[in-house]
């Protein structure tokens, strides 16, 4: 047998003995506690300390991984986003450590893509930033310090959140976090039919069915002194959405949460409603909403003019973005009604700034509204 094939029924046998362990301590808390919601499920799946999807280092984005992120198309989209943060420097009157918060960094890709465009293109608002990044697995931490080496202290892993003027952001976060499966007074709970896992309908009355994204609004409210926060997901608006559960691993659609445990990932459309009501109770003002299409299009035609309020010069060659064919290529991924573009949205809050006359760069071309 060759060595290289040794190697693979290794590998094959480690992912089995780990997942092997994830299945066994989730059947033994529904033996001896009876079925859990969906939510606990979900947090042992992607957050199980040793052997979830996420915090054991398994998940992989993009091409080679399970699915594609705006961040895994390529530097563009954090380029872009880039653009959008110095505006927001601009209109926090240039501050000295103005401090961009990521969450749910993965391996540090949208922070390297940021930082070489703002270091590059940028150099004064790379004099003044300072880049967080709130990380609770240390294998993904790891693998951020690696890739983000070349930047030294600019880039910080606080280990808890810290009180910040700037911007906070986070692609795809929201819809990664436990939810419980709530509708019409019933819920459904994570149950066992011998050794298989099935779901149990309880009735119940009134709940709370995305606690840990409410509670992740109060955490970021507490923390952000003068600023904005900028979530870009996939979501509704509407009460009567039938909201689902994702499943995804290699490119595919799963057919159960029960399949693959460990190693896909589990994801629900985010209620962006209940997130704008709980941050405008804890004092922050939404201050944009609209599609990814209209929000990085609103971006491109403010790069390159350079504060002036004369309209979009429609040039690449007028802007600081690149003019590749492949950034093109990555553009289209991004905008296309059919692939990115329409698919998330975007939601901009903001605390302790005034009003603005006009709306930041990529809400110039809003047209959804949630206030
Ligand atoms: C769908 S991935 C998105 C990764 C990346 N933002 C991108 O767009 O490619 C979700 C990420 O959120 C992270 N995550 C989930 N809950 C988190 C939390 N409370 N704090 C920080 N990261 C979290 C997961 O570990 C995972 O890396």
């Amino acid at each position: 047998m060759k060595i290289e094939e040794l190697d693979v029924d290794r590998c094959a046998f480690d992912v089995l003995q780990l997942n092997t362990s994830l299945v066994e301590s989730i059947r033994e808390t529904i033996r001896a506690q009876g079925p859990q919601s969906f939510a606990w499920f979900m947090q042992q799946a992607l957050y199980h300390p040793e052997h979830g999807y996420y915090s054991s280092g398994r998940c992989e984005i993009g091409r080679k991984g399970d699915y594609f992120t705006n961040v895994s198309v390529g530097p563009l989209f954090g380029q872009l986003l880039a653009s959008q943060f110095c505006e927001i420097w601009e209109r926090l009157g240039k501050v000295n450590d103005f401090v961009i918060v990521e969450q749910g960094a993965h391996d540090g890709q949208f922070a390297l893509d940021v930082l070489e465009f703002v270091q590059n293109c940028l150099p004064e608002f790379f004099e003044a930033l300072v880049y967080r990044i709130l990380e609770p697995f240390p294998i993904l931490e790891q693998q951020q310090r690696r890739r983000l080496e070349a930047f030294g202290d600019k880039v910080k892993w606080p280990d808890s959140p810290e009180p910040f003027t700037g911007v906070h952001f986070s692609n795809e976060l929201l819809d990664a976090m436990p939810v419980r499966l709530i509708s019409d007074g019933t819920e459904k709970l994570v149950g066992l039919d011998s050794d298989k896992f099935v779901f149990v309908e309880r009735p119940i009355e009134k709940a709370v069915l995305n606690q840990p994204a409410l509670d992740w609004v109060d955490e970021i409210a507490a923390n952000l002194q003068r600023g904005y926060v900028i979530a870009i997901d996939y979501g509704c608006t509407d009460e009567d959405f039938r909201r689902t559960v994702q499943v995804r691993a290699q490119h595919r659609n799963l057919h159960s949460p029960f399949d693959s445990i460990g190693e896909a990932d589990i994801t629900m459309s985010v209620d962006w409603r209940s997130i704008v009501e709980r941050a405008q109770a804890n004092g922050l003002r939404v201050t944009g909403f609209t599609d990814q299409y209209h929000f990085l299009t609103g971006i491109i035609s403010q790069c390159g003019r350079g504060g002036s309020s004369e309209p979009p010069a429609g040039d690449w060659s007028q802007s600081p973005l690149p003019d590749s064919r492949k950034a093109k290529r990555e553009l289209q991924t991004l905008l296309h009604p059919e692939m990115l573009g329409r698919a998330f949205q975007v939601l901009a809050l903001a605390k302790n700034v005034a009003p603005e006359t006009n709306p930041l760069a990529g809400f110039e071309f809003a047209t959804e509204s949630l206030r």
